[in-house]
């Protein structure tokens, strides 16, 4: 590009300070201006221009002939017969044939429009002007006496009993909003903490209703458990379960290996929380043989022979552990209540 072509206030500026003599001082954000416009070999060549334009056609046609095989693979194609393709192995030859033929036509249209807007539409280069965002010094002006007039009109400034009034009314309107926050209820306080375990309440089978003795957990079965006297009619029964509910499993004594876990347990029966700790689902399914208990919900598996860590899944916790013993009849009781909060989302809430 020359010099010519440059606008004049994008050439350097010339300093006639310095001694007397001229000097360049070069800007730095200077315009550089558009390169040079190089023509293409189809604008200055007819014959490279045809063949562009041959092509073009030519990939427009296999586009054709690729539609034409996408139609004639799914009438004759049997779905049954496969077909050996290294790498993929056998696949289904109808399936191949359909991709193959589908992915070619759509990739020909493309790769044909590419190469006609790449060498034979048109050439031009386009610079779009930038102006300043900023408004007309006359239009900021009138915008500030527009402004003034409105609150001289309005008789903000010597009205000043509605005006301090109309302060007071907007700063106490959101209020309203932070009393509605009571309807969100009582505050949890130590309740997420607590359940209703407690020294000496005999764990019973949430089926029968019976007291649990050791005998009644054999090795490999799962059972469900809840605090003596919880019963279903209860008012409060749903909210009691839903953290007090256990699972009882028996392992041998020597396949545990967590050393807390096995002073928490009793003749291998260890007690864990059923209540998940992802989103709180019942857990439900045990595999005998790994001792891993998995949650329906979101397949979070927990490994019950080593303090029920999360072994996979989204849980982020290991289910929590209730240390049980037997009381003076026999039965399995608890030595007291979990010592972290059972169920999901507590750690969110700090
Ligand atoms: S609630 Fe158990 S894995 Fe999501």
């Amino acid at each position: 590009m020359s010099s010519q072509d440059i606008p004049e206030e994008n050439l350097p500026a010339q300093d006639t300070e310095a001694h007397g003599s001229v000097a360049v001082k070069e800007d730095p954000f200077a315009d550089p201006g558009l390169p040079e416009h190089e023509h293409r070999i189809q604008d200055i060549d007819d014959r490279a221009a045809k063949r562009s334009e041959r092509v073009v056609a030519f990939l427009f046609t296999l586009s054709m002939l690729a539609t034409i095989g996408f139609i004639a693979s799914y009438v004759t194609l049997d779905v049954d017969k496969s077909v050996y393709i290294f790498p993929l192995g056998h696949i289904s030859a109808l399936n191949f044939a359909l991709g193959t033929t589908l992915g070619v036509a759509l990739f020909c249209i493309g790769a044909g429009a590419v190469h006609w807007a790449r060498t034979l539409m048109s050439d031009v280069e386009v610079a779009q002007e930038r102006h300043a965002i900023e408004a007309e010094p006359e239009v900021k002006a009138k915008v500030l006496q527009d402004f003034a007039d409105g609150a001289r009109e309005s008789q903000f400034g010597r009205r000043k009993l509605i005006r301090n009034t109309l302060f007071g009314a907007l700063a106490m309107v959101p209020l309203s909003g932070v009393v509605l926050l009571r309807d969100l209820g009582p505050l949890p306080e130590k309740k997420l903490r607590t359940t209703s375990w407690k020294k000496g309440l005999k764990l019973v089978n949430m089926n029968t209703n019976e007291p649990l003795r050791p005998s009644d957990i054999p090795v490999g079965s799962l059972t469900f458990a809840k605090p003596e006297g919880l019963e279903e009619h209860d008012h409060d029964f749903q909210t009691n379960i839903a953290k007090d509910a256990l699972m009882l499993v028996r392992i041998q004594p020597e396949n545990i290996k967590d050393k807390r876990e096995l002073e928490w347990s009793h003749e291998g029966i260890v007690a864990y929380s059923k209540i998940c700790t992802h989103v709180g689902c019942p857990i439900s399914l045990y595999e005998q043989q790994t001792h891993h208990a998995l949650c329906p919900c979101h397949q979070s598996t927990f490994d019950l022979s080593d303090g029920a860590r999360v072994i996979f899944g989204p849980a982020g916790h290991a289910l929590p552990q209730l240390r049980i013993g037997i009381d003076d009849e026999g039965h399995l009781a608890a030595l007291g209540d979990f010592d972290e909060p059972v169920g999901p989302a507590f750690w969110e809430r700090g």
